[in-house]
């Protein structure tokens, strides 16, 4: 059970030139541009595979990418070989970030929620304001999972190869483990479930929203600005 097979699984998340990672970023470009209208330097937190770090250096900031994966940074360095990219990935974890106070212009934290416990969310949400200079931005995307439980119930077709076979909640809905199967294999991930409410009264601790746009039904794309 674990993330590196969810990951495989899906390109949407590991491959950069897949059509499925392509158009996550063709929906959120627009709106990254909305709330970037300064070039400035940018904190990929949980960067991945470095798909949003490689579109901001190609639009003219400076870019940092951090993740705590081994698996996931490989392939972000072998992306940057072949694209002559200077972004530099780093190995850290988000919740004990290794920058000075005031850093970054931008956090950028998408898709990546369900990784985290309340607790470590906390750090998470402290760090960046930390590390963000005063009047910069935190730019957070994610889907409210809460709300999309009952419809992952129902049985749900995911990417081309792969459908929601089980899906388990615990007794408090606070995690979820779900079963991806496909014609060949089967595979468990757990998931932490966040819902927009939630991620709303945690932010209120170290932000103020400063902007918020619907991407979808469950899914929602905020900024904020730290407060200090
Ligand atoms: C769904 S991926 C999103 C990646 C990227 N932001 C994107 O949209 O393509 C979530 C990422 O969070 C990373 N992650 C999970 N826990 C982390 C932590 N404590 N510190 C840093 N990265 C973490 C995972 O390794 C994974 O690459």
């Amino acid at each position: 059970m674990g993330f590196v097979e969810y990951y495989s699984a899906f390109k949407a998340y590991s491959d950069i030139n897949s059509e499925e990672y392509r158009r996550r970023i063709e929906n959120l470009e627009p709106l990254l541009m909305k709330f970037m209208k300064t070039r400035g330097r940018v904190l990929d937190l949980a960067c991945g595979v470095g798909g949003f770090s490689f579109l901001l250096e190609d639009l003219g900031f400076e870019v940092v990418g951090l993740d705590n994966s081994r698996f996931m940074l490989e392939k972000a360095r072998e992306f940057a070989k072949e694209k002559e990219s200077r972004v530099e990935f780093i190995e850290g974890d988000a919740r004990e970030l290794p920058f000075e106070n005031d850093s970054f212009d931008y956090v950028l934290f998408i898709d990546s929620l369900v990784h985290f416990e309340p607790q470590d969310l906390a750090k998470v949400f402290k760090e960046t304001a930390r590390v963000l200079k005063p009047g910069g931005k935190f730019i957070l995307q994610f889907t409210d999972l809460r709300a999309l439980l009952p419809v992952l119930m129902n049985g749900q077709v995911v990417g081309a190869e792969y459908w929601v076979n089980k899906v388990l909640p615990d007794q408090e809905e606070k995690t979820v483990v779900i079963e991806f199967q496909s014609e060949k294999d089967s595979f468990r991930v757990k998931f932490n479930v966040w819902g927009k409410m939630a991620v709303e009264l945690l932010a209120k601790l170290y932000f103020r929203k400063e902007g918020e746009e619907k991407l979808n039904e469950h899914s929602y794309f905020q900024v904020y600005g730290p407060k200090k």
